[in-house]
């Protein structure tokens, strides 16, 4: 096949950032992707509905300069003492989901939850609201690699303890994760990455340190990728796409920084996993369905041509190292 062309896709897991840099940042979203789910790892957080209302419209205005059609989803970041009204207000103000971040887990996540006792009053309200709870799902204590898995029973917790909460794991890493959402219910999803099933930590390590493939959750091994590649080709609509783009600056990089710009290249790289996969046709059920029927969202509008055509990634996009750069992509995107 030498070209295919899908619904357009959905991002659900976008780090848009904020100031100067976001306009470049969405276009290149909006580019691929006619939804974004918006990050809530901002400063200051979006934990009330006016702070959410205000940053949505930045969005929606930086949309509007990119000439593209696409609209953004927003989140609210999920902190202690918020409060149920708060919750209500987020919901009022445009919310679909709210961010639970472990307190140090990752970029901008020191104001996170430490246990979820901590936010019990405002997940029954994330509940009640039809909310969905998006969550960073590692746990900060356990060492680097193991994160992911020794968070699972803290979820499983949670699920267990608001039975309607509807939740997704967020940018799964690990085989022991993927099992975990097969085990739960229906109304327990995940997103996956297109670098966690492409990439593995010897693209971080193995060579030279790379740390354009630095993110959290870290890369992990071959047996884990295949896990995720068997997950997202599955057919099952607990596995959906969100590109968890994250893009740092090369001083930020340069420091240390967490955060993978996904974005620009992550469809012609899925393209490239779910041919590898035989599994082309399940692509377009993996970016384009799962996630807005899971959302509850309208099916998309438009269309994504992917053509057989060599693409080089440049060494630098937007003042950013994104993913893959210098590499050379089998596939090319582009919107219709
Ligand atoms: C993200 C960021 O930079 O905001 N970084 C990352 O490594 N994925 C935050 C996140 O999603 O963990
Ligand atoms: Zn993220």
């Amino acid at each position: 096949m030498n070209s295919l062309r899908i619904a357009l896709p959905d991002d659900f897991h976008a780090h848009l950032r904020q100031g100067p840099p976001l306009r470049a940042y969405v276009a290149r979203s909006a580019a691929n992707f006619g939804r974004f789910l918006a990050m809530p790892n901002v400063v200051p957080p979006p934990v009330d509905g006016r702070f959410l209302a205000d940053y949505g419209a930045a969005l929606a205005s930086a949309i509007a300069g990119s000439g593209r059609d696409a609209r953004v989803l927003l989140s609210f970041k999920l902190v202690p003492g918020m409060g149920p009204e708060a919750v209500y207000r987020c919901a009022e103000a445009g919310a679909v989901a709210g961010k639970y971040y472990p307190a140090g887990a990752t970029t901008h996540s020191s104001d996170g939850i430490a246990e979820p006792g901590q936010v019990s009053r405002e997940l029954a309200a994330m509940q009640e609201a039809g909310l969905v709870l998006a969550v960073h799902g590692e746990d900060p204590a356990a060492p680097v690699l193991g994160r992911e898995t020794a968070f699972l029973p803290v979820l499983d917790r949670v699920v267990a303890a608001y039975p309607r909460l509807r939740v997704v794991l967020e940018h799964l890493s690990g085989a022991e994760a993927v099992a975990a959402v097969l085990d739960w219910p229906d109304r327990v999803a995940a997103t996956i990455t297109a670098h966690h099933l492409a990439y593995t930590i010897d693209d971080l390590l193995g060579d030279r340190l790379d740390p354009s493939f630095y993110c959290k959750p870290l890369l992990k091994s071959a047996a884990d990728r295949s896990a995720l590649v068997g997950a997202a080709c599955s057919g099952s609509p607990k596995f959906f796409f969100g590109s968890d783009s994250a893009p740092h600056p090369a001083a930020a990089k340069a420091a240390g920084a967490a955060g993978v710009y996904a974005s620009p290249a992550a469809m012609p790289i899925l393209a490239a996993v779910f041919e590898e996969a035989g599994a082309l046709d399940r692509l377009e059920g993996f970016c384009s369905a799962a996630g807005a029927r899971f959302y509850g969202l309208p099916e998309p509008r438009g269309e994504l041509l992917l053509e057989r055509r060599e693409w080089v990634v440049p060494g630098e996009l937007d003042g950013v190292v994104p993913l893959a750069a210098g590499r050379t992509l089998s596939w090319t995107a582009y919107r219709t």
